[in-house]
């Protein structure tokens, strides 16, 4: 089977974007991460792609006043180098209309929390934890989902859950939470890959 070509849009550290790094080099996952591109310069998942040899891409979200064209940008970027999945992981801007319809069942995004609680705007970074801590629950967790026109709303493909005890700060609650996305954004790609997840309205169903 063909591997498949990866893009993955960045704004920070990419520990996400080292996790699946990884998972690629070690042959856990039949795809090839051919691009990084991130909305911000200084971003650190720059230095880890450029160190893996990937070929990096900067665009400034700041020189986009109009946010459909910064959209269709990044969607252009990505077609031109045919990718097959886009990973947005830790990318700070929502990405509008061209590029939901053009990837469409073939973008995916992490979470920070066991969606749909604890999602859409303004729900990100310590914002999530000081919000389920705050909120009581027991449990939170990461959630990997397709992205769609929605903020945190598309089809969710996996979750892992961490409990929340009493002693939990939103930094320590973080800690714990970026551990298990460290697991599961690489066995969603590597099941997106090996073509194992269909979509059947809001479930997706991961196949034998
Ligand atoms: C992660 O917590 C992810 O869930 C959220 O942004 C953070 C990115 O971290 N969307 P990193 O840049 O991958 O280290």
């Amino acid at each position: 089977m063909e591997k498949i070509k990866i893009g993955v849009l960045v704004s920070g550290e990419g520990t996400n974007l080292q996790a699946l790094i990884d998972a690629q080099d070690v042959g856990e996952v039949n795809g090839i991460i051919s691009v990084v591109i991130s909305s911000k310069k200084d971003a650190y998942a720059l230095q880890r792609a450029k160190k893996h040899n990937i070929e990096t891409l900067f665009l400034d979200v700041k020189r986009y006043p109009d946010k459909l064209e910064y959209t269709k940008t990044i969607t252009e970027e990505l077609k031109k180098r045919g990718i097959g999945l886009v990973c947005l992981a830790g990318f700070m801007s929502i990405l509008g209309f061209y590029f939901v319809e053009d990837f469409r069942n073939r973008a995916m995004n992490i979470h920070p929390a066991l969606l749909p609680a604890f999602g859409g705007k303004g729900l990100y970074g310590h914002h999530v934890h000081e919000a389920v801590i705050k909120s009581g629950v027991k449990s939170s967790g990461c959630t990997v989902h397709f992205v769609d026109e929605g903020c945190d709303t598309g089809p969710i493909i996996l979750q892992k859950v961490v409990p929340v005890l009493d002693d939990d700060t939103p930094e320590s609650l973080a800690e714990k939470v970026l551990k298990e996305e460290h697991k599961a954004y690489p066995e969603a790609v590597s099941l997106f890959c090996a073509g194992r997840l269909k979509i059947e309205d809001k479930r997706v169903i991961i196949e034998e």
